[in-house]
């Protein structure tokens, strides 16, 4: 399946739910890759933080490479680097599928956004949480996905915060009608609700995922809420 017509299933599914493998058992990753694609699950979100646009590092290239290798899932990959122009065609061979860049590392991101649409991914781009959304508007409709942090990008397992949804209704006007809005940090069975409601179409969820028994159980549970708390919205 191509960039659009996973924008498309994404679109038909109204919820779907991205693991963050920065809360898995990096030492057993393959396991953990298995059990989510049995869980039904069909995107993972990598995180790729380089100490410098946040303070922590995390994975590159070479374990993106090494995922795509035992995996069918969809590689949704969260650059948070500096000059993140500089390595999007490294982790597109690498096997990235969706790739989005941070509008506090490229402020002005066309380029960088249609250069990941050349190479057959998915662009996405990111606003920090902290971040004013007007930075990111007049952008919005060059993205194929919307990504809003609810926390201070750079590590997992942070309290989600809800003055993000505004960013996200913000951008929900803004963007084309046929962009994804992710929301990355914080999202749980207490929370994702909330983010529906706001418009999410996309979740990212790293603690609440890995942290619990039965990860399909768990991302089927995350999806209804947030289908619940949607098609309640609808209805008012
Ligand atoms: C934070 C990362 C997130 C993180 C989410 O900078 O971008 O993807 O893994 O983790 P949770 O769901 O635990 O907040
Ligand atoms: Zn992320």
């Amino acid at each position: 399946m191509n960039g659009e017509n996973w924008i498309n299933e994404v679109l038909r599914e109204r919820a779907t739910i991205a693991p963050s493998l920065l809360a898995s058992d990096f030492a057993n990753l393959e396991r953990e890759l298995h059990k989510l694609e049995e869980g039904g699950v069909k995107v993972a979100h990598i995180d790729v933080m380089d100490g410098r646009l946040v303070p922590n590092i995390s994975v590159g290239v070479p374990v993106v490479s090494s995922i795509r290798k035992v995996t069918t899932l969809k590689l949704d990959v969260h650059l948070m680097i500096v000059e993140p122009e500089r390595y999007i065609e490294a982790f597109r061979n690498a096997g990235a599928d969706f790739i989005s860049i941070h509008i506090e590392a490229s402020p002005c991101p066309t380029a960088a956004l249609n250069r990941i649409r050349e190479l057959g991914a998915v662009p996405g781009l990111v606003l920090n949480y902290g971040t004013p959304v007007e930075k990111i508007l007049p952008f919005a409709h060059e993205a194929d996905i919307l990504l809003v942090m609810s926390v201070p990008a750079g590590f997992g397992g942070q309290k989600f915060h809800y003055d993000a949804l505004e960013s996200v209704r913000a951008l929900r006007k803004a963007a084309r009608p046929d962009a994804l809005i992710e929301i990355d940090g914080g999202i749980d069975v207490n929370t994702i609700g909330a983010a529906a409601e706001a418009g999410v179409n996309l979740f990212v969820a790293g603690t609440s995922v890995f942290h619990s028994q039965d990860y399909g159980a768990q991302v089927s549970l995350l999806r209804k809420i947030a289908l619940d708390a949607a098609s309640k919205k609808r209805a008012v």
